[in-house]
């Protein structure tokens, strides 16, 4: 396993990582739960990534059973929640979802105690609030870290300009920052990591964990003809995701890139998800899996990543034809 430093931080993540969104409790139970994320640990991942609306709360107190029953030494992983959304679903009152003080500190309060931990490594903003002075989030983000309760602050879905402001408002009255951003970024989504953070990450540093590496699982191949039973585009509830990514033009993209991964003798997967980890501003791609096969082979991505010539990279660019275009000289 490769370990990078998150940002300007001095904590390292696995550049592979695993989370939980859709997969826990909707997909699977506690005990595939425990093989994968102990196959996932033993691989060298040391991220694990939660947030307070994944299955309404669910997935993190599976997430905390099996943490419990590993029993792993607590410095060696580094585990996250996520606040916005909040876990009531419909149900939410005001004050049980956004960013106020009051949601920001309640959510993380609930999900230690879902987690079983006593403090989060990382706690992100998991959507911009835009009803929230921004000056509130970085003083209770600041506040909970000094309280111990949380190690690192960052964001989720941010623009760069919302970052930025963030970070104005702990520079003028010394309060910590944020330290990274979970954007989404696959060879379909391209343009916060490669375009809009680029000044952030040379002026201000920021580490980044990747969520959807694979488009959901579209960058498998497995939707090449249709959805199969039991995959996400077709569960119930999900047919907004289904929409996104079930689209002639998409699909027949991943049809040849199939092709290039059979040239390399590489699974379509791996390669995806090598060519995530590829940019050096990823501190760490989040893989999803519902079973062993699919994290074995998503594990492999690191034995793909020397594969990836810049002769590849063009042609993987030729074929997706998604590369963001910036200002030339
Ligand atoms: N911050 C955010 O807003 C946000 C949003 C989304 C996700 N996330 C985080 O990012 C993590 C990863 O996102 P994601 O689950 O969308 O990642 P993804 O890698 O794009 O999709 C994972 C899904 O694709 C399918 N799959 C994965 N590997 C496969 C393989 N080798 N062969 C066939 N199918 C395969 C599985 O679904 P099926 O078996 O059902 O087909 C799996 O659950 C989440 O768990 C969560 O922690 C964050």
């Amino acid at each position: 396993m490769e370990y990078r430093y998150m940002g300007k931080t001095g904590l390292q993540l696995s550049v592979l990582s695993f989370g939980s969104w859709v997969t826990f409790h909707k997909q699977i139970e506690d005990n595939t739960a425990d093989e994968l994320m102990g196959m996932a640990y033993d691989a060298g991942i040391n991220f694990f990534d939660n947030a307070e609306v994944y299955a309404l709360g669910k997935s993190e107190e599976m997430m905390g059973r099996v943490l419990k029953q590993k029993n792993w030494e607590r410095s060696s992983y580094v585990v996250s929640s996520k606040v916005f959304f909040g876990w009531r679903g419909k149900n939410n009152k005001p004050n049980q979802h956004g960013l106020s003080r009051k949601h920001i500190v309640e959510a993380c309060h609930e999900a230690l105690q879902r987690l079983q931990v006593d403090y989060l490594d990382l706690y992100f903003c998991h959507r911009p609030d835009k009803n929230v002075p921004i000056e509130e989030v970085v003083f209770t983000m600041n506040t909970l870290i000094q309280q111990g309760k949380i190690l690192y602050w960052g964001t989720s879905e941010w623009s760069g300009v919302e970052i930025m402001q963030a970070h104005a408002v702990a520079e003028k009255y010394r309060l910590i920052g944020p330290a990274m951003e979970q954007p989404q970024y696959n060879l379909f989504e391209r343009q916060k990591m490669e375009n809009e953070y680029v000044q952030i990450f040379k002026n201000q540093g920021l580490g980044t964990t990747i969520w959807s590496p694979l488009a959901a699982g579209l960058l498998t191949g497995k939707y090449n003809n249709g959805i199969p039973e039991g995959s996400r585009l077709g569960l119930e509830g999900f047919g907004w995701l289904k929409d996104r990514w079930m689209a002639e033009e998409k699909i027949q993209k991943v049809r040849v890139l199939g092709e290039l991964a059979n040239d390399l003798e590489v699974g379509i997967a791996p390669l995806s998800i090598a060519w995530c980890v590829k940019n050096p501003h990823v501190t760490t791609a989040i893989l999803g899996a519902t079973s062993k096969e699919q994290l074995t082979s998503n594990l492999q991505a690191l034995e793909v990543l020397p594969k990836l010539t810049p002769e590849v990279m063009e042609k993987i660019d030729t074929i997706m034809q998604t590369k963001p275009s910036l200002p030339d000289f």
